[in-house]
């Protein structure tokens, strides 16, 4: 078989290039930053698998019950069950690659996550990407040695190659060297969220600016769920992006409150008696909206952490206690940390199906930049365990799919691949900001459609991908005339599942956008 072009080295690429390389087939491993740099390192709370360590007669079906409601029922049910039903395997076998995570004896410990009715998360400390990825890392790194897979770092792939609809190829630039060229062979896309989109507003790596996937939809390729944007109820402005506290200082005993008449008010534990500080990531950062905008209350909420046990700080939270102090000058364990909602990540990107096959021939897609397992919300802890999952399955597709490459032809032409400028990037930020916020109103989508609009006539064509992508998206919203997860239309207030219990698709063709509501699971 051709050699594969992966793009991305965080968790979904790595995975997907062990799957080959364990197949005794070559992959080319191609990232702007080393796996080392990569956004997955920054995941911090954990990963899910229902291990039932904790005696909760915890199981795989309850887990696929949790994913499928938090997504709010939009999430593709076969993928969401196989990735649910696989989750056990792929964490004991992170394990058994020397990942350390939380013990107890020979167990494994889970604490409880956002969105879960039960105690599934593994984790190690607050910073579990880390150590999943040394140990993936170090797997891969054996393979390497044997020439399975080959490293192209600070390497930016530009787009892919298309030809008679199919995927022949990537074109990719060295960015030291400045020059480009034509990688041939399939490929899977594992290039990250779409952070560029919202420069300076999201906790994830600015080097997953989402143009590859920008490109990808300029060329034709089908994108889906655009408007399902998840913000995470606790990060901090910090100079050039939004600062993540885990998920996991709620899990062990943090409560959110605000100012009502100069006393804290624990809002999510009185109005959301049933999860509290652990509901889903959509209704909290909603509710904090919502408090916020009330009469009688402040205009911070704030995170206490300051009842949490000795034991719990040192033994669980300790990384991210150092962090606070020295990001805000603020010891969690004694003052209460004031946090805001912020772009956490993208439930939308690529379309695929439930074996990470895009709408193209060749190409697959897998990863944060994949849309499929996650619906109108994500549960905290399974983005990780979807990048290990959806990589792995990615390379069995493509492998079971190899008689598609017998007569690929070379390619040599390389595009021009200009540089994204600055201001243009703060700019599309802002209007998006603005228009893709927590609450949306199709009166506010319009107004940033229009914005795009007119910014294109002076884009350069990898800016103009961007503005089209936006646009996918800020249609996405306009369209979906419904409050569900992550969209929530304050003109639309209600769920609508007659008309949107579907995948919304934004398909890029003769220059234009079009949506279309599909029955879940096509592509
Ligand atoms: O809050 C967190 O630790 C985030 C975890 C996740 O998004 O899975």
């Amino acid at each position: 078989m051709e050699t594969v072009n992966i793009i991305g080295a965080g968790l979904a690429g790595l995975s997907a290039a062990h799957t080959f390389a364990k197949n005794k087939i070559r992959s080319r491993l191609i990232s702007l930053q080393p796996s080392e740099r990569a956004q997955s390192v920054m995941a911090e709370g954990g990963i899910n698998a229902a291990l039932n360590t904790m005696g909760e007669g915890d199981s795989t079906f309850e887990h696929f019950e949790d994913t499928m409601r938090g997504g709010a029922f939009l999430a593709d049910p076969k993928a969401a069950e196989v990735l649910t039903e696989h989750a056990p395997e792929i964490v004991t076998e992170l394990f058994k690659m020397g990942t350390p995570f939380a013990m107890k004896g020979d167990s494994i410990i889970q604490r409880n996550f956002g969105g879960q009715k039960k105690k599934r998360t593994a984790f190690a400390k607050s910073s579990t990407g880390k150590v999943i990825m040394t140990a993936l890392i170090d797997e891969v790194r054996k393979y390497e040695a044997e020439g399975y897979v080959e490293r192209l770092d600070h390497h930016e792939a530009l787009e892919p190659v298309l030809a008679d609809d199919m995927c022949i190829g990537v074109y990719v630039r060295d960015t030291f060297a400045g020059e480009a060229v034509f990688c041939r062979g399939p490929v899977i896309t594992a290039c990250g969220g779409l952070n560029g989109l919202f420069e300076g507003m999201t906790t994830g790596s600015s080097a997953n600016s989402g143009d590859f996937t920008a490109a990808c939809f300029a060329l034709g390729v089908n994108a889906a769920n655009l408007e399902m944007i998840q913000y995470h109820p606790t990060t901090v402005v910090v100079p050039g992006k939004r600062m993540l506290v885990s998920e996991a200082a709620r899990c062990e005993g943090g409560r959110l409150f605000i100012k009502r008449k100069g006393d804290p008010w624990f809002f999510m534990d009185e109005l959301y008696p049933d999860m509290g500080n652990l509901a889903p990531r959509d209704v909290i950062s909603k509710t904090m909206t919502e408090v916020v905008a009330a009469d009688d209350t402040g205009d911070q909420v704030y995170l206490d952490l300051t009842e949490l046990p000795r034991g719990t700080w040192n033994k669980k939270l300790s990384d991210m206690r150092d962090e606070i102090k020295e990001y805000l000058g603020i010891d969690p364990a004694k003052e209460p940390v004031p946090v805001t909602p912020g772009i956490h990540f993208f439930m939308g990107g690529i379309l695929v199906d439930k074996d990470h096959r895009t709408s193209v021939k060749g190409l697959y897609a897998a990863g944060e930049c994949a849309c499929q397992y996650h619906g109108a919300n994500r549960l905290g802890g399974n983005s990780m365990l979807a990048a290990v999952y959806g990589g792995k399955v990615a390379a069995d597709s493509l492998i079971r799919d190899a008689v598609y490459y017998k007569e690929v032809s070379e390619c040599q032409a390389v595009p021009e691949a200009p540089e994204i400028r600055c201001g243009f990037s703060r700019e599309l930020s802002e209007i998006l900001g603005q228009g893709m916020g927590i609450v949306r109103s199709g009166e506010g989508l319009e107004r940033a459609l229009k914005h795009i609009d007119e910014l294109k006539d002076e884009c350069n064509i990898r800016e103009k991908r961007r503005l089209y992508l936006a646009e996918a998206m800020l249609l996405s919203a306009l369209k979906r005339e419904e409050t569900r997860g992550a969209q929530v239309r304050s003109d639309f207030p209600a769920k609508d599942d007659a008309r949107f219990k579907k995948t919304t698709v934004a398909v890029f063709r003769n220059g234009k956008t079009e949506i279309d509501f599909k029955e879940i699971g096509q592509i």
